[in-house]
């Protein structure tokens, strides 16, 4: 992998060592005189703009004479990581000073602000759009000298340790539930790596280079937070790591991801095959839809269901479970289906699962006049960016004026999303009322949720939260 620079980043030698390109100067006597311009008051003003400027040289020297590289932000530009936003974007980085022979992909490098101070350390990567993801915030981690070589090992197993604390006050594991997220990347602080947990079996979703680079480490830290039983699966998402720069060769000639393997959960009290490794969707599971399978289940008894987008059964089989009339289940993944018909054998319950398209699926439905009580939409991510919102809005619309077109009078549909960014242009409602009039229907709306809690999120990183449930009453006009 080669390392690549900003034409004329690396511009001055300095004893040996190199030094970027910033505009150093500027940063010095820039601290704003006090409110009083007279007598004492000024000199102490000028005084404390002196100390302010000692000190800034003083942390700017410590900066150009680190052993490792320093990654220095523009003025202006720090605000949002002292408040714990995790990735560094490339506009936001002002120069890397310091030796570029050390500044290796993935290396572990300290942050400061424009006026050298120390914001955090984290992982640098000059492939990717996500130039610098901060591990350890000084303000949450604790306060180190820039010199101070933070452990990844020890950083890491620090930060799952804690939460796993947290899963443990959500009583995740319990006699009940078996599956659930250990880390969920920036929700957890540990951007770039999430980990699901399937009774002993440990899947980490690699979609960070830091996270390949830095894989043993990622690995001993696991294994210093969980129970010796419990086996390490990798699972490389592709894409994402390419987008962080590595070459599909690299991909192919590392380490491995682990084989494809069968794994049993329980959630709710429900059994589920998971499909780990080649082939299977995210980690295996939606973790993040348990508690609103366990919503839908609640009100599914003598109920007809309708479960679209079904994968496995999550939601159909929580339905049949729990004493629905019926269940019908419509997925386009044939391999998803036949882990979903084991699933419902294995819980004993009956669900009528359809191999189709669901957009053709209810047309049908719609033309042969059939209804169901409870409809249930969780469609993959139509709007993976900000630019394909409006065509992704549209295919929402074509949806759910499907989806409410087939349930009953006085019934209820759940229209999920996964979409940041269509949920986050606080359009969704608007887009299901505006459905519902298309399709003659008059809805209310009872209540929005989100992903299940050990899915958690940073209040500095509110595009990380994604999933949207809302449960509409709908009605004949
Ligand atoms: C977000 S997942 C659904 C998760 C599921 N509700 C659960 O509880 O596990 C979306 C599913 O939709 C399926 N899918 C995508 N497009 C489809 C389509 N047009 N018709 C039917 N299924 C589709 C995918 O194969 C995937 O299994």
């Amino acid at each position: 992998m080669v390392v690549g620079f900003a034409q004329g980043l690396w511009l001055t030698s300095c004893a040996g060592r190199h030094v970027a390109q910033c505009s150093l100067n500027r940063v010095v006597g820039a601290w704003p005189l006090a409110v009083s311009r007279r007598g004492y008051g000024l000199r102490m003003a000028l005084s404390s703009d002196e100390d302010h400027a000692a000190a800034v040289e003083e942390k700017k020297q410590r900066a150009l004479t680190n052993p490792m590289p320093v990654v220095k932000l523009k003025k202006g530009k720090s605000k949002i990581f002292y408040d714990g936003n995790a990735i560094v974007l490339e506009g936001a980085i002002d120069c890397v000073l310091g030796p570029e022979s050390k500044l290796v992909p993935a290396a572990i490098l300290p942050l400061v602000d424009h006026n050298f101070s120390v914001i955090g350390w984290g992982v640098y990567n000059p492939s990717s759009k996500f130039r610098f993801r901060i591990l350890h915030h000084v303000i949450q981690d604790g306060e180190f000298d820039i010199s101070h070589q933070i452990d990844m090992v020890h950083t890491l197993t620090s930060k799952l340790k804690r939460s796993m604390q947290l899963r443990q006050t959500l009583k995740l594991p319990s006699e009940e539930t078996d599956a659930f997220r250990l880390t969920n990347s920036e929700g957890d602080s540990i951007s770039g790596l999430i980990v699901d947990i399937y009774r002993n079996v440990a899947v980490v979703e690699s979609s960070a280079l830091w996270v390949e680079v830095h894989r043993e480490q990622v690995e001993r830290a696991l294994r210093a937070t969980l129970q010796d039983d419990v086996e390490i699966f990798w699972r490389q998402s592709k894409d994402k790591l390419v987008q962080e720069g590595m070459s599909k060769e690299e991909l192919e000639t590392g380490p491995n991801p682990s084989e494809a393997k069968q794994q049993m959960v329980k959630e709710n009290c429900v059994e589920f095959e998971v499909a780990l490794g080649a082939g299977s969707q995210k980690t295996g599971f939606f973790c993040d839809q348990r508690d609103n399978r366990a919503r839908i289940a609640q009100l599914a008894e003598q109920k007809d269901v309708l479960d679209c987008f079904s994968y496995t059964g999550g939601f159909a089989l929580h339905a049949a479970a729990h004493g629905a009339k019926s269940v019908t289940a419509v997925e386009s993944s044939t391999a998803a289906l036949s882990v979903a018909q084991r699933n419902a054998s294995r819980n004993s319950v009956n669900v009528d699962f359809k191999e189709a398209d669901v957009f053709d699926f209810l047309k049908g439905a719609i033309e042969n006049g059939q209804k169901w009580d409870i409809v249930v939409i969780d469609p993959p991510k139509y709007a993976p960016t900000q630019k394909s919102l409006e065509r992704a809005r549209r295919k929402y619309h074509g949806l759910n004026k499907r989806a409410l077109s087939v349930t009953r009078s006085g019934g209820l549909l759940l229209s999920c999303s996964c979409s940041r960014a269509m949920t986050g242009s606080g359009k969704f409602e608007d887009m299901i009322a505006s459905a519902a009039q298309d399709a003659g229907k008059r809805v209310t709306f009872l209540a929005t949720f989100g992903a299940s809690p050990d899915h958690p999120n940073h209040p500095s990183m509110p595009e990380t939260k994604y999933l949207t449930a809302t449960l509409v009453a709908v009605f004949d006009t």
